[in-house]
């Protein structure tokens, strides 16, 4: 569905500002996948996201979606940025899930509640008096009534409690499981088998590691534990 290839994007290029953020990269995402994309500050993940996301057209390499570019995809992609509240513009919270091109009013109820919402206790309510997390969950019923193909998250995670965590964890699964690609751009890969089957590692811009989740995240996993300590020091502690 989604192919990316040889893509590699200089910013301000040709200015004596330009600066590279992604170099030589080939990834595929196919229908109902799910993609987690981690890596350092800086490594170039969120201008993968807004590549695939199709609002950035990267200056070197193809990203297409069925053979289109991908920045004329439109409603087939949907993005959610760390921030919600710039993506929710109107006031009360059903006005805002029924705002989009091709949403219905009937498309509110259902989509609220595929995020773990009340449609009863919410809809009416104004968008300024939700929690961050609340918001975040809003924004995403919009973009999921919206029907894409993909949807891509820039640290979806970030400022989410542990049940929040989890009812969105839930809630990818479960888009995912009818037909949804979804990419998920995050530091954190804790629980990642539950809403991607493969995980892909940025380094400087460029693909570190591209492999299952489970081994993945058992790399993840290895290379971020604590060093054991020398073996002297743990004599001397007996
Ligand atoms: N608009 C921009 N103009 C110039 N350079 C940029 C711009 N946006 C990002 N960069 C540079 O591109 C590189 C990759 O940035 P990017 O934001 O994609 O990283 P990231 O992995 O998302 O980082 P973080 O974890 O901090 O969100 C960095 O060196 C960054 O300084
Ligand atoms: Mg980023």
């Amino acid at each position: 569905m989604i192919e990316l290839r040889g893509v590699g994007h200089v910013y301000s290029p040709r200015t004596p500002w330009a600066r590279r953020a992604l170099e030589g990269i080939d990834i595929d995402v196919g229908v109902g996948q799910g993609l987690l994309i981690v890596g350092a500050n800086g490594s170039g993940k969120s201008t993968l996201a807004w590549i695939l996301a199709g609002l950035t057209v990267p200056t070197e390499g193809t990203a297409s979606l069925s053979g289109q570019p991908l920045d004329r995809a439109g409603p087939k992609v949907a993005v959610s940025f760390q921030h919600a509240r710039l993506q929710l513009f109107r006031s009360t919270v059903g006005s805002d899930v029924a705002w989009g091109r091709g949403v219905e009013e009937a498309d509110v109820d259902p989509a609220l509640m595929a995020v773990g919402l009340d449609p009863g206790e919410v809809r009416n309510r104004r968008i300024d008096e939700l929690s961050g997390g609340q918001q975040r969950r809003v924004a995403l019923a919009g973009l999921l009534a919206r029907r894409p193909e993909l949807l891509v998250l820039d640290e979806p995670f970030a400022g989410l409690d542990h049940e929040g965590r989890e009812t969105l964890v839930g809630v990818l699964g479960r888009v995912r499981a009818n037909g949804l690609a979804v990419v998920v751009v995050s530091h954190d890969y804790e629980d990642a088998e539950e809403f991607a089957d493969r995980v892909v590692a940025l380094e400087g811009g460029r693909i570190a590691m591209d492999v299952g989740v489970r081994e993945g995240m058992a790399r993840l996993t290895e290379r971020d534990a604590p060093p054991a300590p020398p073996a002297a020091r743990r004599k001397a502690r007996q």
